[in-house]
């Protein structure tokens, strides 16, 4: 883990302009700050989707395509606390849906946590944690053959370039069968006057975000990057529909990174770019699935129109 760390870390800072991963943010103190993300009011998203798991949900369940007398199963990808997972698995047990919720996620601690409060919460559904990467847990669940269906939600997807998500997309097709389903939630294309303040809350607890990378980076790779003298901006043009995160210096500096045996220098107003925030429409959600074996089933938007959950569905062969 380290010595990825530090080989993204030298990479994205030799890059010009710099750069560093947003996948990085999530450390234990990362986790805890974006589940404090999710509660800001300015953080529309996870309300929104919310609403659509809690006065959507059958609507969800028939676009599914689910059938109480048909077993499936439901696999989400970077589960987390399963708050809005809880409502659909309510509404399925008190329908008598016949399944097993199979959350993955990179964390063994987020997983036992929620079997734990799933077992308390909702003790008749069948849950089979699976800690790991996602498309090896993915090619060992391809073996059963029985129907499935995808959940990746909270828009997750949009921290990755419209090319990287096709061939996300793409290879989840690959673990499927004709019929199967993904449900992908996504941020959609709005005004500045919403989505920025979602990137820059006042407490600040967004900038306390982006800046612990910097934190890792002096902790596990022995940097001297003093937070203060580095500031949280973020951007989004409507136009083009993505937020950026940077984090800017403000002065002219030298940081050293002594694992990494470098020092970097920054102007003043120099930044580096952190995490792409991509927003949606059904014609970019077209395009980025049109190399893949999946057709739009579907879309349920938030009572805003805010937020949209796409169901996907994988093709019948040719
Ligand atoms: C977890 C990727 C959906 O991009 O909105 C929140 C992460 N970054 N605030 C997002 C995040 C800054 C979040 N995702």
């Amino acid at each position: 883990m380290t010595e990825a760390f530090k080989k993204d870390v030298e990479a994205g800072l030799d890059a010009k302009p710099k750069t560093l991963p947003s996948k990085y943010f999530y450390d234990k103190k990362g986790d805890a700050l974006f589940v404090e993300i999710m509660n800001l009011p300015e953080y529309y998203l996870t309300p929104c989707e919310m609403d659509i798991f809690q006065n959507k949900t059958q609507e969800l369940i028939n676009e599914l395509g689910l059938k109480p007398e048909s077993y499936f199963e439901l696999i989400e990808l970077g589960a987390g606390d399963g708050t809005k997972t809880k409502e659909l698995l309510r509404s399925l047990d008190s329908q008598n849906y016949s399944f097993d919720y199979f959350p993955i996620d990179i964390s063994s601690n987020a997983l036992e946590l929620l079997e734990k409060d799933l077992s308390q919460e909702l003790p008749n559904v069948a849950v089979q944690t699976k800690q790991g990467d996602y498309f090896t847990v993915l090619a060992s669940l391809k073996v059963s053959k029985k129907p499935k269906i995808i959940l990746f939600l909270g828009s997750n997807i949009g921290n990755m370039t419209d090319d990287l998500a096709a061939e996300f997309i793409y290879n989840l097709g690959a673990n499927l069968q004709a019929g199967d389903r993904l449900l992908l939630g996504v941020d959609l294309i709005k005004s500045k006057e919403i989505v920025l303040p979602a990137y820059n809350d006042p407490n600040g607890i967004t900038a306390k975000f982006n800046h612990n990378l910097l934190n890792r980076i002096n902790n596990e790779l022995e940097g001297n990057f003093n937070l203060n003298d580095f500031e949280h901006r973020p951007e989004y043009d409507e136009k083009e529909g993505i937020a950026k995160s940077f984090i800017v210096s403000t002065s002219n500096q030298t940081v050293e990174i002594k694992s990494i045996g470098k020092s970097y220098h920054f102007i003043k107003g120099e930044k580096i770019h952190t995490e792409i925030s991509r927003k949606y429409n059904d014609e970019l959600i077209e395009k980025i699935i049109e190399n893949t074996d999946f057709i739009i089933q579907s879309k349920i938007l938030d009572n805003k129109g805010y937020f949209a959950d796409y169901i996907l569905a994988k093709k019948n062969q040719i």
